[in-house]
């Protein structure tokens, strides 16, 4: 479903991303962990079409899409959210969904992102957790058959991670092709089947999450200073 072929991208003498290729077939989920600072939101900003990579492909369903603005992406059914979440405040819940690009679906996305009994309170009085199923249900308006979910878990408390845990599995289901970037790994690796790592804008391991918290070059590079963190 998406192909990123070797893809680079500098910002000034920091090489954000240096050759990073992986797949993601058709309903999976992918999870991306790495250090700060390893490309992880650069490489998702090239997929979705707010910056260009210098060089490389990113492929959707065969097609390159380099160059398509995120609008045209959204369209294709690719949508990212942001790891800094990005509603209108002042907008209760439910005319947020309706400016995200309404699809007519509002009730049932409200519904199925658990914010049914909360759609006419402003978005300013929600909490992390409510925020962040807003924003997905702010994606979920474009109908995406891809979406790319920027730490979806942070900030959340264990009962609101496990609230986003079953929609996402709901999502999933329901054929929603996922990649997701996440530091609570133990969330992670409970959705994804497979986990790309990135270090200094390189893929260092791609496999199942079993086996990457037992590479060498995993541990020593992300997940040592994860234990400590
Ligand atoms: N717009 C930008 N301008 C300059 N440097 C950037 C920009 N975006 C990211 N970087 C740099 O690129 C590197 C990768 O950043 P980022 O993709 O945000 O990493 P991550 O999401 O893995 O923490 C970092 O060194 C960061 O400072
Ligand atoms: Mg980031």
């Amino acid at each position: 479903m998406l192909k990123v072929e070797n893809v680079t991208k500098r910002f000034g003498e920091i090489r954000a991303l240096n050759g990073v290729s992986f797949k993601v077939g058709d309903g999976e989920i992918l999870g991306i962990i790495g250090p700060n600072g390893a490309g992880k939101t650069t490489l998702f900003s090239i997929i979705s079409g707010f910056i260009k990579p210098d060089s490389g492909d990113v492929k959707l369903n065969g097609r390159s899409i380099v160059g398509k603005k995120p609008s045209q992406l959204v369209k294709m059914g690719l949508v990212r959210t942001f790891q800094i979440i990005k509603v209108f405040k002042h907008m209760t819940v439910e005319e947020n969904l309706e400016v995200a690009n309404f699809n007519g679906k509002t009730s049932e996305i409200l519904k199925s992102v658990g914010l049914w009994n909360k759609r006419s309170m402003l978005a300013k009085n929600l909490s992390q957790g409510e925020l962040r199923r807003l924003s997905i249900g702010m994606a979920l308006a474009t109908d995406p058959k891809i979406l790319l979910l920027d730490e979806p878990f942070s900030g959340l408390s264990p009962k609101e991670a496990e609230d986003l845990d079953r929609i996402i599995r709901t999502l999933n289901e329901n054929g929603i092709t996922q990649v997701i970037i996440e530091h609570k790994l133990k969330e992670l690796f409970n959705l994804a089947e497979k986990v790309l790592v990135l270090n200094f804008g390189k893929v260092i391991f791609e496999g199942l999450p079993d086996e990457a918290v037992k590479n060498e070059d995993v541990i020593r590079a992300y997940l040592g200073s994860v234990r400590h963190a």
